[in-house]
């Protein structure tokens, strides 16, 4: 099967900060940014495959600053490797005051989903060509998460995570 550029998965989304999705505090919700960050990785993970995706995992987000009220989401998903039925994408989260000019980091995440045929059966996804120094960063490092993801979900035995171990065995 060919292969794709990183770029060509590439998703922007903007949303505003409604009432409706705020905590008593204010604050967005973490469930309404992690379901905007579902859908902004299932496109980034469909135009990389041009098939249907399910969400297979995510892995741990941690919320580094509450966006308020009012304030704009920018979320940033991109595919970072591709496997043989799975890809891992990344995304990047923002938020941002337009009356105050202002834009920080929210959170960042790694979700992974899997491409189905017709059957909903796993299909084969074109590998993924990494460009950028980022790219190649977030590509190398992909092994990794993906055996770690994948020990914790009962996938995988330690004993054949061989990339991830060689981390802690690394002078
Ligand atoms: C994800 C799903 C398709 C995997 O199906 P499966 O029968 O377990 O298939 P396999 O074991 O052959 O795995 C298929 C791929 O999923 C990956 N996978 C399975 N479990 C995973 C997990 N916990 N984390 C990351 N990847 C996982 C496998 O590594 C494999 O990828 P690869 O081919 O690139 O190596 C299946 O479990 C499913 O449909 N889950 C529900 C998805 C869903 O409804 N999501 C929305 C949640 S509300």
């Amino acid at each position: 099967m060919n292969s794709k550029k990183a770029s060509e998965s590439l998703v922007v989304m903007t949303e505003i900060v409604l009432p409706n999705d705020t905590n008593t505090f204010g604050n967005l919700m973490g469930g309404r940014l992690m379901y905007w960050m579902d859908i902004a990785a299932a496109i980034s993970g469909t135009k990389h495959c041009n098939a249907p995706v399910v969400t297979a995992s995510v892995d741990n987000i941690s919320f580094t600053n509450p966006i308020r009220l009012g304030n704009v989401v920018h979320i940033e998903a991109k595919v970072t490797r591709a496997f043989n039925t799975s890809m891992e994408v990344h995304l990047n989260v923002w938020g941002e005051d337009i009356i105050q000019q202002y834009r920080y980091k929210s959170n960042e995440a790694y979700y992974t989903f899997v491409a189905l045929d017709p059957n909903s059966k796993p299909r084969i996804v074109p590998h993924l060509e990494p460009e950028t120094e980022d790219e190649i960063s977030l590509f190398e490092s992909a092994l990794r998460r993906r055996q770690l993801r994948l020990i914790l979900g009962g996938k995988m035995k330690p004993v054949d995570a061989v990339e991830l171990k060689a981390l802690f065995t690394q002078s």
